[in-house]
């Protein structure tokens, strides 16, 4: 099938390349010409495992990038929205980008005058506003019967976002009209069927992948829901574990042992019950604030969800205090900060918890040191300068009053913890994702803090005395 595209951004530009690999002949428009051109000349602007590969095997080919939203109607059947949705000052949607492509749309369908076709709602929208691009568009003289407009959230995670898509938990299509439902349906058919993941050239299955994919037809109202239900559903999840390492802290327990027990209940399941320093990323502080709002709008007041961001910024004052706690003063204190993006695998730093701790850190007079496998360059865009770059874990300990882990990187849990040792002046580590086992970080030496559980002092065995 032929699919337009609106938006390179991470949802759009992943969709684009993914709906090319699964068959289809996609153009993918963006308005900023920089980028187009950079899209064109073979970069590749995010960090996303496989995604070179799939734009190296389909640029120019199956997928091709314009600056036409025109062009993109006129050749495609379906169009998908994949602008950004970003946070209001009152912690709404922004959905002005959404309204001005769907103004565009309305033009390009007026002069097209052919077949019907369907506009697809991706970026995470508010209920309704399916049936406010409808209005929208028919304002802007599409003509009546000439489209229908369908939701299709998506659901995929930064730095597993190829996977995540061509191997989905679930697709849920919102689609109010028969016809436009059947399109939805055919478009994500080479996953449904199973026909794409039996290719000899398909992207490889993650383990717990589900063969073939299901997709869930709803009514659009229901498919926005969703979207909003299951962030702010994962979000409470993190919260509540974070609430619970708490407690653990309190009274002596692990939390590690106690997500154990709590998890192996089928019904709640181990996934996102990872305590740590809260939440962030582009989507779950966003899209919590934006179902509360329209929640509200709606004359419903979603206390839980109020709590849940309350647990999530407490998290990061607690994870302060506990580095205060451990060192005593901060101000002059060396700090080797390990990780600046939102998690593990990806370079983005948008709503970083991280990010957030070293700006508290600079600003309590402390110099940070800080290290990322990826997000490095992000952020120096959005922090202060003084903070200073390391080209590895062991260069930034080197000389510092303590380690910090802030994000959940792999190779962060897997250091030479004798080679760090030497680097650091003091053995002390502040393990704000919970990567070590507190008795090997006493065994190696080190004093060891980290979230819902007992804190440990270096073994008797291992100390030896601290630097001059
Ligand atoms: C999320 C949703 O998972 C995805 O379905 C949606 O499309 C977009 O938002 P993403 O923002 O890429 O994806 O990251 P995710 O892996 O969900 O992590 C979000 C945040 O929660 C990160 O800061 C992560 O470190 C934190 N987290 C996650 C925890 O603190 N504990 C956990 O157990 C899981």
């Amino acid at each position: 099938m032929k699919i337009g595209v609106i938006g390179s951004g991470y949802v759009g530009l992943v969709a684009a390349a993914c709906f090319a690999e699964i068959g289809h002949d996609v153009i993918c428009v963006d308005n900023d010409a920089e980028k187009l051109a950079a899209l064109n000349a073979g970069a590749v602007p995010i960090h996303e495992k496989f995604l070179p590969e799939l734009l190296q095997k389909h640029r120019g080919k199956r997928l091709n990038f314009s600056g036409s939203v025109h062009d993109a109607v006129r050749a495609s059947a379906a169009i998908f929205i994949a602008v950004g949705t970003p946070q209001s000052e009152t912690g709404e949607a922004d959905l002005s980008y959404v309204e001005a492509v769907s103004r565009e749309l309305a033009h390009a369908l007026a002069e097209a005058k052919d077949d019907y076709k369907i506009i697809v709602e991706k970026s995470t929208v508010p209920v309704y506003t399916n049936a406010w691009i409808h209005r929208v568009m028919e304002q802007n003289g599409a003509p009546q019967g000439s489209f229908d407009v369908a939701s299709n959230p998506e659901f995929l995670r930064e730095g597993s976002a190829v996977t995540d898509f061509l191997y989905p938990d679930r697709i849920v299509a919102g689609a109010d009209q028969e016809r436009c439902a059947a399109i939805m349906r055919a478009i994500y058919e080479p996953l449904t069927s199973g026909e794409y993941q039996k290719r000899a050239d398909a992207i490889p299955r993650p383990d717990a992948a589900r063969v073939p994919a299901e997709i869930i037809v709803t009514s659009a109202k229901s498919a926005e829901l969703i979207k909003h239900a299951s962030n702010a559903f994962l979000a409470m999840k993190i919260s509540f574990i974070n609430a619970v390492a708490n407690i653990c802290e309190s009274v002596g327990a692990d939390v590690q042992q106690v997500r154990e027990g709590i998890g192996a209940d089928s019904r709640i399941g181990k996934r996102f019950l990872n305590p740590g320093i809260g939440y962030g990323g582009s989507c779950f502080p966003k899209d919590l604030k934006a179902f509360h709002a329209v929640a509200r709008e709606f004359g419903s007041d979603f206390r839980l969800l109020d709590e849940v961001i309350r647990i999530n910024e407490e998290q990061r004052q607690r994870f302060l205090r506990k580095i205060r706690a451990t060192l005593w003063t901060l101000k002059g204190k060396r700090l080797a900060v390990l990780g600046l993006a939102f998690k593990g695998g990806t370079d983005d730093v948008r709503e970083s918890p991280a990010i957030a701790l070293v700006e508290c850190l600079i600003k309590e007079g402390c110099s940070v040191v800080a290290y990322d496998p990826a997000a490095m360059d992000k952020s120096r865009e959005v922090l202060n300068s003084s903070i200073i770059y390391a080209e590895s874990s062991y260069a930034a300990a080197k000389d510092a009053d303590a380690v910090l882990i802030l994000t959940d990187w792999e190779e962060f849990g897997a250091l030479d913890l004798e080679r760090l040792k030497t680097a650091l002046k003091f053995p002390i580590m502040i393990d704000g994702r919970n990567l070590y086992s507190p008795k090997r970080m006493a065994e190696a030496g080190f004093t060891y803090v980290s979230v819902g559980r007992p804190d440990v002092a270096p073994h008797k065995s291992a100390v030896k005395a601290p630097r001059a």
